[in-house]
């Protein structure tokens, strides 16, 4: 094995990438689950913290016939709140991207611009931010995801679905193979 990488040679790339993809499909289901936990964490003025919120949000999509990959966004679409409120959206939607359609991940990418149809004129913005989106294939898929199961999922007294009962779907769809590189 090389101790710099001028001098990496096909066998030592061959090795690299094998465990890195044994490591991936081992590791990313409980880092997936381990992170939606510590969203408990995150109370910013709603009514329910980030963790209810995912699960509820999750929880409406299942009750709705989501596909497998649908329930996983709904459930990680707020991840990226664990590192930045700002760009939560791009950075969940950069976790999910090997393992979700094109369609997905844009519209967890932008699912706050979607969101502010019902709260950017509060806050000084258009709420129509959403609507430059509108000619895109993934339009229809995003408002499912914020109209249907994002922005109802705020309430205290729904009785969503356990963090737990969502692992198998979690281990299934995150551990896909997917490349390294
Ligand atoms: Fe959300």
């Amino acid at each position: 094995m090389f101790t710099t990488m001028l001098e990496g040679t096909q066998e030592d790339w061959t090795h690299i990438a094998g465990e890195h993809m044994k490591h991936q499909v081992s590791a990313a289901p409980q880092q997936i689950m381990d992170s939606l936990a510590r969203l408990a964490s995150i109370e910013v003025g709603f009514g329910a913290n980030q963790l209810e919120h995912s699960l509820m949000t999750a929880t409406l999509a299942r009750q709705d016939g989501a596909s497998d990959e649908e329930v996983v966004a709904a459930l990680c679409h707020d991840l990226g709140k664990l590192m930045s409120i700002p760009n939560h959206g791009a950075i969940a939607a950069e976790i999910l991207k090997p393992y979700v359609s094109d369609d997905l991940y844009h519209a967890v990418k932008w699912h706050q611009d979607f969101q502010g149809r019902y709260y950017y004129e509060y806050l000084g913005k258009s709420k129509d931010m959403r609507e430059r989106f509108r000619d895109e294939p993934w339009f229809a898929v995003a408002e499912k995801l914020v109209d249907r199961w994002d922005a109802p999922a705020f309430d205290p007294d729904f009785k969503a679905d356990s963090l737990e009962s969502f692992a198998p779907v979690v281990t299934k769809v995150f551990s896909r193979p997917v490349r390294a590189y």
